[in-house]
Order: structure tokens, then sequence, then C-alpha cells
């Protein structure tokens, strides 16, 4: 393949979009992990499943950033789950070192990559990356928001039962409770929803996307959501590899819009060969506003914390 992606971490989340990358016949995948073996074990195992899938992509496992060198997209999934008896403040300043040792290794191989941050929590990790890679802000993004709209997009078809590929939602702001749905621009085939359905049962929808990964922790026990993270890093990989330009709600850097103001949050963006070409603004209503300050406020918190 004449493009590369490089996973970091060869977990649930690391691995699944390592098999999509390459199933989907977009890269050559080079998965990396801390744990030697792991991602060894997992990228042998996805080659031998290659003649069965179709599939000529190549996959490498590794704890070497060598086989990195030269990444178009580099996808971080690498951290540590929360464990019983640590606190948020613990879990973010245990992930911020992971990202910013993993972020430095990156960079040294694959000066020009794409970086799509997925480890949580996302908007605070996506700064970490930001701030390590000293990368401009068009090459550092992250995965919330295509994951909450996709979740929203289910919830909607099974409610209506219609096709998933009808429906198209609109999310901004942080990532899971933080969340600003836009009900008015979410749509059933054109038809927005709010045509469509009572306030209660959206706002019931709305509640259900906001605690998504809530739910899937609480029915998984042991680990939290990973088939559609994995999904939606791979989407926004696509239209980058392919300069495909879709619009898609990522965790971007702004700098004045949306009245907001050094800050990563979910916004609509072009995603193309350059990484993020452009932050698609729209007005909000006062209500969706108070809702967007509201998950300002929330990651403006965890950017407090690691400072610390
Ligand atoms: N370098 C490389 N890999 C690392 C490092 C490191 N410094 N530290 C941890 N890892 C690896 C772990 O060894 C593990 O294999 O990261 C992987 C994380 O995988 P899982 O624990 O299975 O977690 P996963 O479900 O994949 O979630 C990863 O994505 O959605 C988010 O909240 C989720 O932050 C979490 C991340």
């Amino acid at each position: 393949m004449d493009k590369k992606v490089t996973v970091i971490g060869a977990g649930n989340v690391g691995a699944t979009a390592a098999q999509r990358l390459a199933e989907k016949e977009l890269c050559d995948v080079v998965l990396i992990d801390i744990v030697e073996g792991i991602p060894q074990g997992k990228a042998l195992d996805l080659t031998e499943a290659a003649p069965i899938e179709k599939h000529d992509s190549h996959l490498t496992g590794t704890s070497d950033y060598e086989a990195s060198a030269g990444s178009d997209i580099v996808i971080i999934t690498a951290g540590m789950p929360r464990k019983p008896g640590m606190s948020r403040d613990d879990l973010i300043s245990t992930n911020a070192k992971i990202i910013t040792n993993v972020t430095r290794q990156v960079v040294k191989m694959s000066p020009d990559t794409i970086l799509i941050m997925v480890s949580n929590p996302l908007d605070a990790m996506c700064h970490v990356a930001y701030e390590a890679s000293g990368f401009p802000k068009n090459r550092v993004l992250g995965m919330a928001g295509v994951l909450d709209s996709a979740r929203f997009r289910a919830f909607i078809s099974m409610e209506l039962n219609v096709s998933v590929e009808n429906i198209h939602a609109f999310v901004l702001g942080g990532h899971g409770d933080t969340m600003v749905p836009l009900p008015r621009y979410s749509t059933v085939a054109g038809i927005p929803i709010t045509e469509l359905m009572t306030p209660d049962r959206i706002n019931a929808l709305v509640q259900r996307t906001a605690a998504g990964g809530a739910e899937i922790v609480s029915l998984l026990r042991t680990g939290s959501a990973y088939y559609a993270p994995a999904s939606a890093a791979v989407e926004m990989a696509e239209s980058i590899l392919k300069d495909k330009k879709k619009i898609l709600p990522c965790a971007a850097y702004l700098e004045g819009e949306y009245g907001i103001n050094d800050l990563f949050i979910g916004v609509p963006v072009k995603l193309g060969a350059g990484g993020i070409e452009e932050i698609i603004q729209i007005d909000l209503t006062d209500e969706e506003k108070t809702a967007l300050q509201k998950s300002v406020k929330s990651i403006e918190e965890l950017k407090e914390i690691l400072k610390k």
C-alpha cells in the first residue's frame, strides 16, 4: 500500500482499528504497544486472516517506533483504564505522561504525520499531544464527535425503524456527558428529527447518547467500548487518506471559533489530506450556546488539572 498508518496501543480499540484499516485496504498498518508480544501477536493473527478477508495491507506489530517512520497518520489509543481507588485527577496525570512520551517518539519518526487522538479523557489528551508534538493545529485532532453522533444515529434508527444510512446527526462540545447534540440539524432523509419525534423522546435519546460510554462499560464490566470507537477513528483516517473532505465532528483546537479560545473541543471540521482543512461555524441558539459553555467549562477544569 502507498499509505501507512501507525496505531499506538494494541488494546481493544487499537487492534480493532488496525483490523478495520487493513480490511478496508486503506493502508499498511503498524501496531505498537509497550507490552512486548501483544502487538506482534495481534498483527500476525490479522495477517493470517488476510487471505480469507482478501486484502493486501501489510500489518506489523512491534514495540519499536522505528517501524512507524514516515506514517501518514498516527492513531493514539495508548493509555490506562481507571483502576479502583484511582481518582479522575490521577487518571489524567497518568495518561498525560503516557501521551507525552508516546507523542514525542511518534514525532521523531514521523514529523509530518497527522495525529488522531483516541485516549481519554479525550479533549485533555488532545492538548497534551498538541503541546508535546509542537505540530500545527490542523495536524492534531481528536475522535469523539463521530462516535457520539454514531451512537445518536443508531438510537434514532432504532426508534424510527429506518436505515442508519438515512440518518445524519450533529453534535458539538466535549466527549460524553457534556456533548451538545443539535436535534434541529439531525435529520432522517433530510427531515429534521424535531418533525418526527416528540421533544421527550428526542431528549431520552440524547441522554442515552451522552451516557453511551457508561452504558457499554456497565454491560461489559471489564473494559469499555471499542467497536464503535475504532470505526469512528477509521472513518476520520479514511477521509484524510483519501482526501475526501468529509465534514465530521472532531475535537479541534479553537482560536476564536464559536467564541472559544485556546481549547480542544468538538466542532464540525472538513477532513482532507491536510488534516483539519476548515472549521465549520454555524449560528447557535441561546440554549445551545449555554450547553456549549458548560462543555467548555468542564474541559477547562481538566486543563487545570494538567497544569498541577
Ligand atoms: N505506549 C504504548 N502503549 C501503551 C502505553 C505506552 N506508554 N501505555 C499503555 N499502552 C497500551 C496498553 O498496553 C494497552 O494494550 O495501551 C493499550 C490500551 O488498551 P486497552 O486497555 O484495551 O484500552 P482500550 O479499550 O483499547 O481503550 C484505549 O481509548 O476509548 C479510549 O477510554 C479509552 O483511553 C482509552 C483508550
